[in-house]
């Protein structure tokens, strides 16, 4: 068996990859593809959940920050830069750190969670946290790259979307096909672009027959392509999407547009409740904007709008670790704590199962 390390040899084919290109690699991508037996009883449809917290940073980042990082240290780039409501600049910092590279990060105070924070900051980057939104940080930061010598590498960056393209790649050979309905969560729409340009190029090569329909989930309060407007105060429990003004809107409507997909928004309960499920019934930990795709799908199914039986892969674009204070938060309370005798385990136990 040919073991690769990461996308850009695995994929090498369909990527922007030329002799000059570094094969950078922190072994990202080869995420599972897992299918859901409860869920999938429960909702009368086939789940299955492309689990990309287990990318090296915990999330789908990694597979088009490779592509950006290799593709600027080619072009003989010192410095990258982004805008980030967490991830992707934590998968920026590592993939910098990786290559050697400078990394300045920009995130909105306070919206970004504590693990993404940290992640970014263990790496090396530099952070900058702005009193703004991601909206905002992005701009400044486009601002800036246009006129000094630092690579731009958010996923208006090109690179980045080629990166990404390789999830929806996996997803059809783990299938041996195209599922009916591909579900992702949407904030400034780099993804579905990718995972909608991925799809199509593996059917132009002939690797599969059949197009998913494109499914994409906003919250409620971060809903732009939903409202058909601008937001300009996004707000929502799942910060990674808390975008209102997404840049890579065309993509994403032309996604939907061509795959006679939807897009839709989800409200924060909607998130929470799917991403408990998650957790609870198939013990699958995911942050609370990649719940998004499963709260879609409970939604569209409880008002019918979902056939019996539909294989849907919903794409879980972030890990739960990323995120820990939503998941104690919800629990309301931390553990009591007790003494440390086996009586007193025992009779808490007893206690706990209503004995
Ligand atoms: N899920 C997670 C966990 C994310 O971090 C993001 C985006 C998305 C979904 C939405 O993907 O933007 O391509 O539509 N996070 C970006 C960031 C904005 O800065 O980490 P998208």
């Amino acid at each position: 068996i040919k073991r690769h390390t990461g996308i850009l040899e695995r994929y090498r084919s369909f990527l922007p990859v030329t002799e000059n290109t570094p094969l950078i690699s922190l072994h990202e991508g080869s995420t599972p593809l897992i299918h859901a037996p409860n869920l999938s009883e429960r909702l009368g449809v086939e789940l299955h959940f492309k689990y990309e917290g287990l990318n090296p940073t915990g999330s789908f980042k990694d597979r088009g920050m490779v592509m950006a990082v290799a593709k600027a240290v080619e072009e003989g780039s010192r410095t990258i830069m982004c805008a980030s409501t967490g991830n992707t600049s934590a998968a920026a910092a590592a993939y910098a750190a990786r290559a050697g590279l400078r990394c300045i990060v920009l995130i909105p105070n306070g919206n970004i969670a504590l693990g993404k924070l940290a992640q970014a900051i263990a790496y090396g980057a530099e952070v900058i946290a702005i009193d703004g939104n991601f909206d905002e940080a992005l701009q400044i930061v486009r601002e800036i790259t246009a006129s000094q010598p630092i690579t731009l590498v958010n996923s208006v960056n090109p690179y980045r979307i080629e990166g990404q393209k390789t999830a929806a790649f996996e997803i059809c050979d783990a299938l041996g096909k195209a599922p009916d309905i591909l579900a992702i969560p949407v904030g400034n729409a780099g993804n579905i672009t990718a995972y909608w340009k991925g799809f199509k190029e593996y059917r132009d090569f002939g690797l599969i027959d059949s197009l998913p329909n494109m499914y994409g989930f906003q919250a409620a309060g971060a809903a732009p392509l939903v409202l058909g407007e601008t937001v300009s105060n996004p707000e929502t429990i799942a910060t990674a999407i808390r975008i209102g003004n997404p840049a890579s809107k065309e993509g994403a409507l032309q996604a939907v547009s061509e795959s006679n997909g939807l897009v839709d928004s989800v409200t924060d309960n909607e998130i929470l409740e799917a991403y408990q499920m998650l957790a609870k019934h198939e013990g699958i930990f995911c942050e609370p904007a990649s719940a998004a795709s499963l709260a879609g799908i409970i939604k569209l199914r409880r008002q019918g709008k979902l056939s019996d039986g539909a294989q849907i892969a919903c794409v879980l674009t972030g890990n739960g670790l990323k995120d820990p204070n939503i998941a104690l938060k919800l629990v309301g309370e931390e553990p009591r704590s007790i003494p440390a005798t086996r009586e007193a385990v025992m009779s808490f136990i007893a206690e706990k199962a209503g004995m």
